[in-house]
């Protein structure tokens, strides 16, 4: 049975969006189907296609009354919409169906498991969301909630938990059939902790083990924690709120965490052994990964961040995009990512500049667009001086410009959109160290429209921003303070 707030929904988007063009719209991310997207939700692989939910209110372009927004896709890449799957129609969640993740069940169904929210006023007459955990079974379009809704509450968090702070369910399946979830949690003074929780047949679950304390060391509360191996070792990915910079690591407030270590599934206990930011650019957070039939990790995350919501009014037609699903490694010790490789099949329009020497600002023949995929690889010329400053300039015209620049004496790279349209004083740069010796660096630039997305040395480090200014501001230039070598190979994404 689908209720009359599900009803409603899937009836209103499917009109509203007929007022949004195609090209209003980024090409091959996925934005909101119309109002307002945060984070990916039940991203997974079922029944043949990739399948990736997200928080999602329909009526305005800004967080509302969470609902699940659906679509599908054959290559991660070129997405379909399907009807909304979830909505507050319940009196456990009437205020929200929170994120959660999806897992196949033996018998083929797919189970959706998310936070369930309602308001309710304290003693102090505050009024707090509590959270509590929820089920629904579905066939890839429709959802029908569980009747013992919900499956998790208050009197199955361990000592100290708070109800208040309960969400953001990451299933996966054990090799035994059993299945396995974790948990964001806070304590009682918001120091976020992540909840391992375990089941039999995915419906009946119990408390197993706090996996992971912050002890106060990598912000508040740990939003959509994630967990799985990877490379031979095992990966936490959290969002924690209020996080206090560290070095070069998480200056985005709501920030992205990445710890590795190794897991003992016996004892179900983490040993982490480093910590690093998933992504260092302005617009990331809430990642979310699956694995493809392939056996290859993917990672989604909402390209952008609470603090700079500012940037976009909310009067736009839609506001929210993922980022590139993006493929994850370890290699020496460090999370890479990389694009999904089916974005190879959208390149054409090869346009290469080889062994480009450059001080100044150059434009080079070929070399301009809003959807582009463009390999730079830098370096000092011989018998030059180490030069001072690398810059590539793109989305630009006379009034808008984003900038990549590239300090090499110290190794910083920066993202700087303070030209990119934004009439708010919000954060428009950040600044990331990075790897390199004599002035070498290795830089794939992803352009979509309304995004940038940069990876760093195959992937070592990457800067994510969107840019919302109008797709005649499609310039590409090169600039140099002291003597630059560029090999370039650049694409149009089709
Ligand atoms: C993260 C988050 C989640 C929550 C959802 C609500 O961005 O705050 O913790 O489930 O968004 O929309």
């Amino acid at each position: 049975m689908i209720s009359e707030i599900l009803q409603d929904a899937r009836r209103y988007e499917e009109t509203a969006e007929k007022e949004i063009a195609k090209e209003e719209r980024p090409a091959f991310h996925l934005c909101s189907r119309v109002g307002w997207m945060n984070d990916p939700n039940g991203f997974s692989y079922y029944n043949g296609k990739y399948h990736l939910f997200y928080q999602y209110y329909p009526y305005e372009s800004k967080w509302g009354p969470m609902h699940w927004g659906h679509a599908v896709s054959s290559d991660l890449l070129h997405w379909e919409y399907l009807p909304a799957a979830l909505a507050p129609d319940e009196c456990y969640d009437r205020d929200g169906c929170f994120s959660g993740s999806a897992v196949t069940l033996p018998d083929g169904r797919q189970l959706l498991v998310y936070t369930s929210v309602i308001k309710e006023r304290q003693e102090d007459h505050v009024i707090r969301d509590i959270q509590t955990q929820s089920l629904a079974v579905g066939d890839g379009l429709n959802y029908q909630k569980y009747e013992a809704n919900p499956v998790l509450d208050e009197k199955d968090l361990p000592e100290g938990a708070s109800r208040f702070d309960f969400r953001d369910p990451k299933v996966w399946q054990n090799e035994d059939g059993t299945y396995s979830c974790v948990f964001g949690n806070a304590l009682a003074d918001g120091d976020g902790q992540v909840l391992l929780y375990g089941s039999e047949d995915g419906f009946r679950w119990t408390f197993q083990k706090v996996l992971v304390s912050n002890g106060g060391r990598f912000g508040k509360m740990w939003e959509c924690p994630d967990f799985f191996p990877l490379d031979g070792k095992w990966v936490l990915l959290a969002s924690p709120t209020d996080m206090l910079p560290k070095g070069f690591e998480y200056h985005n407030g709501n920030g992205s965490l990445c710890l590795i270590g190794s897991y003992d599934e016996q004892t179900k206990t983490f040993h982490e052994e480093s910590d690093q930011a998933i992504d260092y650019g302005i617009d990331f957070y809430a990642s979310q990964t699956t694995l493809a039939p392939d056996g290859r990790r993917i990672m989604v995350g909402w390209m952008q961040n609470w603090d700079t919501l500012p940037l976009r009014s909310p009067e736009v037609p839609w506001n929210g995009q993922m980022s590139m699903p993006r493929e994850l490694s370890i290699r020496n010790g460090r999370l890479y990512q990389t694009p999904v490789r089916e974005l190879d099949a959208m390149r054409c329009n090869r346009v290469v500049h080889e062994k480009v020497s450059f001080t100044g600002t150059v434009c080079l023949a070929g070399v301009s667009g809003r959807r582009v995929d463009m390999e730079l690889n830098l370096r000092r010329k011989d018998s030059e001086a180490l030069y001072h400053k690398f810059a590539v300039r793109f989305a630009q015209n006379d009034l808008y410009q984003t900038s990549l620049s590239f300090r090499p004496r110290e190794s910083i790279l920066k993202v700087d959109r303070k030209f990119s349209g934004s009439r708010r004083a919000v954060i428009h740069q950040r600044r990331c160290l990075v790897n390199s010796t004599d002035g070498s660096l290795k830089l794939r630039i992803i352009l979509d429209r309304f995004s940038v997305e940069v990876f760093v040395n195959d992937g070592e480090h990457v800067l994510t921003a969107t840019i919302y200014t109008e797709q005649i501001a499609d310039g590409i230039s090169f600039f140099a303070d002291g003597m630059v070598e560029m090999d370039l190979v650049k694409y149009d994404l089709r």
